[in-house]
């Protein structure tokens, strides 16, 4: 069952009907079935004004593209505070979407995970209207450098990797501890049956059944991948290291 405490992902968007989309499969979507994280999706349409309903502009000072209204995402995010009893942005932060934000990583999805929820703002379009960011204090998250036509699909991928973070969604939570970017490590090569493919064998280390050197052929592996792939990465894990 719902209640007060299952973490929440409220999404604002023109297009609900995008969601949930990828996460009502596999494992967001099973947890979505039973209530281990909940969605709420809020058509930004049915906040505009006036008989067409208008969502956007044109751009101030030209250019193509239109801008999403302040006063439309105003009254949406007003509605959601309202709608709910103690809306605390510090345990549900309000976060907007835009390749102009910080790019998101482990470090936020892991923080978020332990909020009560989120509340995504979807552009479309050319983008939103900076003065709600700015009255709101509203921070931007990044998929990474390049443009998306909305923010829906970000806001996926932002909540699938949050919610395989909260506690009993994932079946084997151990898992968890030795992914990428845990420690700033990237994760080591994995391997399955049969041993041998196309001449290719897996690692002896891994086969030999010895816990101890199973766990340090990892590791090395571990930091070699880091080292040679993710140099800015490496220099995070040996700082964190020597703390
Ligand atoms: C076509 S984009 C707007 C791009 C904007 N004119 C710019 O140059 O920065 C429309 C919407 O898609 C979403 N979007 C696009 N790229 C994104 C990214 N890399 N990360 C997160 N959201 C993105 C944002 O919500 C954005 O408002």
């Amino acid at each position: 069952m719902i209640n007060n405490n299952t973490w929440t992902a409220n999404v604002l968007t023109l297009f609900p009907e995008m969601f949930p989309g990828s996460l009502s499969y596999s494992l967001t979507g099973k947890a979505l079935k039973n209530n281990l994280w909940n969605l709420k999706t809020y058509d930004l349409r049915k906040f505009a004004n006036g008989k067409r309903k208008k969502v956007d502009g044109p751009s101030a000072g030209g250019g193509a593209g239109q801008i999403l209204k302040a006063d439309v995402l105003d009254k949406a995010v007003g509605h959601i505070i309202e709608s709910n009893s103690n809306y605390n942005r510090n345990s549900w932060p309000i976060v907007a979407l835009s390749p102009r934000g910080k790019v998101f990583s482990q470090t936020e999805a892991l923080h978020f995970s332990k909020c009560k929820g989120i509340t995504f703002i979807c552009g479309r379009y050319e983008g939103i209207d900076e003065r709600f960011l700015k009255f709101h204090n509203i921070p931007e998250l990044s998929l990474g450098d390049f443009i998306l036509s909305g923010g829906e699909l970000a806001a996926q991928v932002l909540i699938d990797s949050i919610v395989r973070l909260i506690p009993g969604v994932l079946g084997n939570y151990k898992s968890l501890e030795e992914e990428s970017f845990v420690n700033y490590l990237l994760e080591y090569p994995q391997y399955t049956s049969p041993k041998e493919w196309k001449n290719l064998c897996i690692p002896e280390e891994l086969l030999s059944g010895h816990h101890q050197k199973i766990k340090n052929w990892r590791l090395n592996k571990s930091e070699e991948i880091t080292k040679k792939r993710r140099p800015d990465l490496w220099e995070r894990h040996k700082s964190s290291r020597n703390h």
